[in-house]
């Protein structure tokens, strides 16, 4: 803040430097250019007006350096602060939120706010200043000629108001255009293989024209509204140039004006006109920072309403009870659509507990409450008898590890992906999870566990990244394990091995697992049944076949549903290379 002050004084000095040239011009011409003036007068002029050139020059470069350290750090710690913020806000707010809206606001719109700050901001305080000095000046000097010009700024005045109605509306237009095109180009990268594959690249290129040239009217909007007031500011004061050249030499005529005060009138109405010139653009700039902190504001003012209570409270003994009361949850944008309904489970310390239904029956969103991803909408979900929004977040989130269907993994090694969640990160605990999820193909990846994968490393086979999520689930060492339908891309052989492993590891563990398949219900000492939102049936998996019709409808059509060949031909790949070495 200093640093923006000294720049700001840097700047005032520097034009009130310009506003003082024409006046050594006024003196130079009234006492030194008559007949019988000294030369050396003049010399001693021109010398003065070439040191406050130089002095204005120095005092504009001594503002840029004093701007630009304080304005990249407010750019940063703002991006730094959403970013953050980004990372608590809830899922659903994510679910409502375009990625290109949430990149567009952390990337352009902060960084024009640092260039308003460094430049439009300061010279906007600036201009306004030296106008309002340069008019004084003009004043002092000939109000008649004054007047003339002050009577072209009433014009203007009414101009910007209008201007500035009109340029906001087109200018959060664009700003909120510019972050659907983002969205659109992130969606587009990301969903490459699928346009490509179904050829519709073009018709992808074609909407994404559409949306650019969308901008680019606004845009063009934009510069029409600039431009008509930009005239108007252009215009007037040469008007008032004119009309005020020809008063101006009736005064020296008539003998109420000197012929030196008619220069330096002149002169500071040509070192005033630059800004207000610059007018027009400074109040566009100082509209679109606005618009820019406003759609700051909208992303960081969004509160998280899933957070760690004042007092958190945590179980006696943590054995990993799992049990949802009444628990009914609908997501945000359709409040009055419940998608459970008056849930109520058990799952016991230590029990498998798996989780069947026909697909859109809300498994995956009953498995979202147990991280609290989502909370539910009424009822309760508790572990150990504490309600989860009593624990503290944080600890909440040590207590359940989670795998979900469409795995993600991040730009990092094997390795950082494993052991994202472990407590106690060790190569110990490495080994364990890899063998447990039977990703033992990482090892004779390129880099063994140290290849990069994810986005922007090697990419994986569908069922090597669900064992690697597999993987980071385990190594986390949860009390309760939640995972949704973790072995659907493996071939039988591979989920007969993970399947093995997992019931060792998992006798400790609280789980409850999605399945799709028979063979991961076997996995399960009791099952549930889902319908519609709504546990229909619980008992182990003889019990239900032979008592309920529904379950048995389920467990069929699971048996003949279609397997991801691509990730199976894939997987068949990674052992035939196993195999050869
Ligand atoms: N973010 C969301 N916002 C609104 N509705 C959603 C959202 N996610 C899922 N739904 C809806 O909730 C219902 C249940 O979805 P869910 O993903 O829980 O099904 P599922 O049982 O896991 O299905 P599948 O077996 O195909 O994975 C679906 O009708 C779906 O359209
Ligand atoms: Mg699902």
């Amino acid at each position: 803040m200093p640093k923006l002050l000294m720049g700001l004084i840097s700047a005032l000095l520097a034009s009130l430097v310009a506003l003082a040239i024409p006046q050594v011009l006024r003196v130079l011409i009234n006492d030194t250019l008559h007949a019988g003036g000294a030369t050396t007068a003049v010399w001693i002029s021109a010398g003065i007006v070439l040191v406050l050139g130089v002095a204005e020059a120095g005092l504009v470069a001594l503002r840029r350096f004093f701007v630009i350290n304080p304005a990249t750090t407010v750019e940063t710690r703002m991006r730094v602060s959403l970013y953050d913020h980004l990372q608590d806000l809830t899922v659903s707010f994510h679910d409502r939120w375009g990625s290109g809206q949430l990149l567009s606001r952390a990337m352009s719109d902060l960084n024009f706010l640092r260039r308003w700050m460094a430049f439009g901001a300061i010279m906007l305080v600036v201009t306004s200043l030296t106008v309002i000095i340069g008019i004084a000046v003009m004043f002092a000097m000939s109000w008649q000629l004054a007047l003339i010009f002050l009577a072209a700024a009433v014009p203007i005045m009414i101009n910007a108001f209008r201007f500035r109605t009109r340029f906001s509306k087109v200018a959060r237009l664009s700003q909120d255009q510019a972050g659907d095109l983002a969205t659109t180009v992130e969606e587009s990268v990301h969903g490459i293989r699928v346009l490509k594959a179904f050829g519709r690249s073009r018709e992808a290129l074609e909407s994404f024209n559409e949306q650019a040239e969308e901008l680019r009217q606004t845009e063009i909007l934009k510069a029409k509204h600039l431009a008509t007031f930009t005239m108007v500011v252009t215009l007037l004061p040469e008007l008032a140039l004119g009309a005020g050249l020809v008063t101006g030499v009736l005064l020296v005529a008539d003998g109420s004006l000197s012929i030196g005060a008619l220069v330096a009138f002149f002169a500071t109405a040509a070192v005033i006109a630059t800004p207000v010139e610059f007018c027009g653009m400074l109040l566009s700039m100082a509209l679109t920072a606005k618009t820019a902190v406003d759609r700051h504001f909208e992303v960081m003012d969004s509160v998280n309403t899933i957070t760690s209570p004042e007092n958190p409270g945590r179980p006696r003994e943590l054995r990993g009870a799992l049990c949802f009361n009444n628990a009914t949850f609908a997501f945000d944008d359709v409040p009055d659509k419940p998608i459970l309904k008056d849930i109520n489970l058990e799952v016991r310390p230590g029990e498998t507990m798996a989780l069947v239904g026909i697909t859109g029956s809300g498994k995956s969103a009953l498995l979202q409450l147990v991280p609290r991803l989502y909370d539910v909408t009424d009822g309760s979900v508790t572990i150990d008898g504490v309600d989860l929004r009593e624990f503290d977040v944080g600890e909440l989130r040590r207590v359940v590890a989670v795998a979900f269907e469409d795995t993600t993994l991040f730009s990092n090694s094997v390795r950082d992906n494993v052991l994202l969640g472990a407590p106690e990160p060790s190569e110990a605990a490495l080994d364990e999870a890899l063998d447990v999820a039977q990703a033992h193909f990482a090892y004779s990846l390129p880099e063994g566990v140290d290849t990069l994968i994810g986005e922007e490393g090697l990419s994986l086979s569908g069922g090597q990244r669900q064992r690697i999520a597999l993987a980071r689930a385990i190594a986390a060492k949860p009390r309760v394990l939640v995972l949704d339908d973790p072995l659907s891309a493996l071939d039988v052989n591979t989920e007969e091995l993970v399947e093995a492993r997992l019931r060792e590891v998992l006798t400790e563990t609280t789980t409850l697992i999605v399945a799709h398949r028979p063979s991961t219900v076997a996995l399960a000492d009791r099952v549930a049944l889902l319908e519609e939102g709504r546990i229909t049936a619980v008992g182990t998996h003889s019990e239900l076949l032979a008592a309920n019709p529904h379950y048995r409808y389920v467990i069929a059509s699971l048996e003949t549903e279609p397997r991801d060949l691509d990730s199976e031909l894939s997987d068949l790949d990674d052992d035939a290379e196993e195999a050869i070495r």
